[in-house]
């Protein structure tokens, strides 16, 4: 039996939105399933404003630019991320200074942003790992008594809570992604949330994302021609990308309890691997969080157990994969720093993670052959 790591869900409206798309001319940006995906966002998520975007990536990039980051400034974020997080910072000419993370979820350890701020931090960048929230609660805090902005990394948390709330509307700014690996899919395509009730931000996101226009103001009728009005960049969506995104949310909380299923098979399943001693720790959900199950990963003793494990699934057909790089120790990592740093839990998870396979269409045969397989390569071991 061949198990991919990632196999992409369709809803089953997906060709007949991207055909209305096509048959009456709605392919370029801000077109009508742009409007229906961003205000159902809007209204699910619980949020003042949501601009669709070309990718996460670029989301975070326009949060970079609303915040005003610039040369000198820094910015705190955990180092087990996507580049795209640090890659946003830099753009801007400003710094990103990297912290642990926590070993019960993944996520950026509050206690070590409190060690990293300087009197140049501008920001606090949060990942929520896997779609398991980070400590909002505790982070906001942190972020208001040093006058910090919150930008939430929620590329892998769409559809999910902390305590009740979104993730990615905590803060003042959230980022998205529907990447073709997520949990809902576009191919390319992320969104940008402001959480701030501020005008101001949402016309300089709205500028920002139309190449430096005041296109949006046009498009509400305001103003009768448009033109160049300060620094922006191309990041609105096709609407043919958007007619894919709808037909996916319509099925959000389908997919997310399909997604369920299969982490609580896992959870149940292992367990006892874990309680035996034979595998360090796997996902693990806090009572405060709702998660999305976007991943669902095993923490090995070693590197080396964990690769061993890696090939022996290979062999029968099961593709399960580490995660990040830690972006503190690859090659551009190196380059940014001047001393070595210190993040042993990141370097450690880094290197004894392993993301068994993991998509919505999963059937309860395909479940059952990755558990006996990794049963059987763990009782070998
Ligand atoms: C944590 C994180 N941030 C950002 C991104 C970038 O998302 P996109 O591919 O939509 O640009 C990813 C993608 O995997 C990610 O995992």
């Amino acid at each position: 039996m061949k198990i991919p790591y990632n196999r992409i869900f369709y809803s089953g409206n997906e060709t007949e939105y991207i055909t209305d798309a096509l048959t009456n001319e709605q392919i370029t940006a801000d077109g009508k399933y742009t409007k229906l995906v961003s205000s159902f966002l809007e209204d699910k998520l619980g949020t003042r404003k949501i601009l669709m975007t070309t990718s996460c990536t670029h989301a975070l990039e326009m949060a970079c630019m609303l915040i005003g980051l610039k040369s000198g400034d820094e910015v705190i974020m955990p180092s087990f991320t996507f580049p795209s997080t640090a890659n946003a910072v830099m753009l801007n000419g400003a710094k990103p200074v990297f912290a642990d993370i926590n070993e019960n979820t993944l996520n950026i350890n509050p206690l070590d942003i409190e060690v990293k701020i300087t009197s140049n931090t501008k920001a606090i960048i949060p990942v929520h790992y896997g779609g398991v929230g980070c400590e909002m609660d505790t982070i906001m805090d942190i972020a208001r008594r040093n006058n910090l902005y919150v930008i939430e990394d929620a590329a892998q948390g769409i559809n999910a809570k902390y305590k009740g709330k979104s993730l990615g509307t905590w803060g003042h700014i959230g980022c998205y992604s529907f990447h073709g690996t997520k949990n809902y899919v576009s191919g390319e395509g992320g969104a940008i949330a402001i959480n701030v009730d501020d005008k101001n931000l949402i016309e300089k996101a709205e500028i920002i994302r139309q190449k430096g226009t005041n296109r949006c103001e046009f498009l509400k009728g305001k103003v009768d021609k448009y033109s160049w009005v300060d620094i922006g960049s191309s990041y609105g969506p096709s609407d043919i990308l958007m007619a894919i995104l709808y037909a996916q949310i319509q099925q959000l909380d389908f997919i997310k309890n399909k997604r369920r299923v299969i982490n609580d098979f896992y959870n149940e399943n292992l367990s006892k691997y874990l309680k035996a001693g034979l595998i360090k720790s796997m996902t693990n959900i806090p009572k405060e969080s709702d998660s999305n199950y976007h991943l669902f990963y095993i923490i090995f003793h070693s590197e080396e157990i964990r690769n061993k494990v890696m090939v022996k699934l290979k062999e029968k057909g099961i593709s399960a994969v580490p995660h990040f790089v830690p972006l503190h120790s690859s090659s551009m990592g190196k380059k940014l720093r001047n001393k070595v740093l210190d993040l042993p839990i990141t370097e450690n998870i880094s290197r004894c993670l392993l993301r068994l396979p993991m998509y919505t269409g999963m059937t309860e045969v395909e479940m059952k052959y990755v558990v006996d397989s990794l049963e059987e390569i763990l009782k070998e071991i």
